[in-house]
């Protein structure tokens, strides 16, 4: 029989909630707990500052989020979309349940974000867009990904989904490109309930285009509410209190002022959670930098990698067991659950029946092997990490 899990080395739940969020939410249900209400409003303008952006958008979820930024740089049938297949299937699907192709590029060895040497290679006249995903919690090398796209006139849709609070040369994550897109999920850095996103952009009109869709492409007109404009120009009120037109057929992927609320508490712990988060990185790194057969993470110069998750790459033959044997052995013989985040995409039966197979991505494979993502959150205590570390070094065999 397996052994309980021990401590907080569960991988479940990536933030943590208290007094603030529980205050916060009944303040929210008091007032009726309403949709895209003054608690929105509240956290978006909160977080566009805190990325220094100049529009933020709540949104269900970073699908929704990343779905949005495609729609709205006009991804749809015979475009093309470049990003990586070492991610979660949301940053390709978005795209590809628009009708484009996708174009996986390989990864980079050290940081295994997307190799920004290969982009331009993949460019052909109908990409539309490069989606660098910030893996891990480290940003991309953002700069070339940024000139080639410039070059070439792409939309950059930076997926943040793991890297809220991370950093590119002084810069945030999702501040860079045509938009980011964020998870606010329950394994996320900071978390709305369970279920959340958000999308960041300069500029006003993709955000005018992408408010539009989030919530049915609605403008309600001769009254002011939040997300419409007032137009009596173009539908005069007469005699009417108000009058609602759709621009087009649209999505309803709108956030709730309750989770709202609760993001707006994690927006403020963010950078102690993610400290933390850097802090035990740091311990487990010390405590297993000579255990043979693992290549731990590498965070690149000039990046604040806020280590959503630590990935570790093991060697077989060095390590003395496979990692489908050590998280076999992690979770029956220590109680630690252990991750293998991701399986490359182009393994999938989704991107086989898509024409992409095993074996076309060199370094994405052999992370696709050999990943083990140990657990780190910002509950971790020095006995907990302490334990973590004793247990892959007791079951390694090298
Ligand atoms: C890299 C990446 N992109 C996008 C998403 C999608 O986010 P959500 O689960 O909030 O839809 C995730 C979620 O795990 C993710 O890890």
């Amino acid at each position: 029989m397996a052994p309980e899990l021990k401590y907080d080395l569960q991988i479940k739940y990536g933030s943590e909630y208290g007094e603030d969020e529980k205050a916060a939410m009944l303040r929210v249900l008091a007032d009726g707990a309403p949709t895209s209400g003054d608690a929105c409003i509240a956290f978006e303008n909160a977080f566009a500052e805190y990325c220094g952006v100049a529009h933020a958008r709540c949104v269900s979820n970073g699908t929704a989020a990343l779905f949005l930024s495609m729609l709205g740089v006009g991804i749809k049938p015979g475009t093309r979309v470049i990003t990586t297949p070492v991610t979660w299937i949301a940053t390709a699907a978005s795209a590809a349940t628009l009708g484009a192709e996708i174009d996986f590029v390989d990864i980079d060895p050290e940081t295994y974000n997307l190799d920004v040497a290969q982009i331009r290679e993949m460019i052909t006249p109908e990409t539309k867009a490069i989606a660098p995903v910030h893996m891990y919690g480290q940003c991309c090398d953002m700069d070339p990904i940024l000139a080639v796209a410039e070059e070439y006139g792409l939309a950059v849709i930076e997926d943040a989904c793991h890297t809220v609070g991370g950093e590119y040369k002084g810069r945030k994550a999702g501040s860079m490109g045509k938009t980011g897109c964020f998870s606010f999920h329950e394994q996320k850095n900071i978390s709305t309930l369970g279920e959340g996103g958000m999308i960041t952009t300069n500029d006003p009109e993709l955000f005018e285009r992408i408010a539009l869709y989030r919530s049915h492409c609605t403008r309600v007109y001769g009254k002011s509410t939040k997300y419409c404009s007032l137009d009596e120009e173009k539908f005069p009120m007469g005699n009417r209190f108000w009058f609602q037109d759709f621009d087009d057929c649209g999505y309803n992927f709108r956030m709730t002022d309750i989770q709202a609320a609760v993001g707006l508490v994690q927006l403020g712990k963010l950078d102690m959670l993610n400290q933390r988060r850097i802090d035990n990185a740091a311990y487990i790194t010390e405590g297993l930098k000579d255990v043979p057969g693992l290549t731990l993470p590498k965070t690149a110069p000039g990046v604040k990698h806020v280590f959503h998750l630590y990935p570790v790459l093991i060697d077989a033959e060095a390590f003395g067991r496979d990692r489908d044997d050590f998280i076999y052995t992690m979770l029956h013989e220590r109680g630690v659950k252990v991750g293998a985040h991701y399986i490359p995409l182009h393994w999938t039966t989704a991107f086989r029946n898509r024409g992409y197979d095993k074996g076309m991505f060199p370094v994405a494979d052999r992370l696709g092997g050999s990943v083990a993502t140990l657990p780190i959150n910002p509950r971790q205590t020095r006995e907990a990490l302490d334990y973590l570390i004793e247990s892959v070094r007791a079951v390694c065999r090298g």
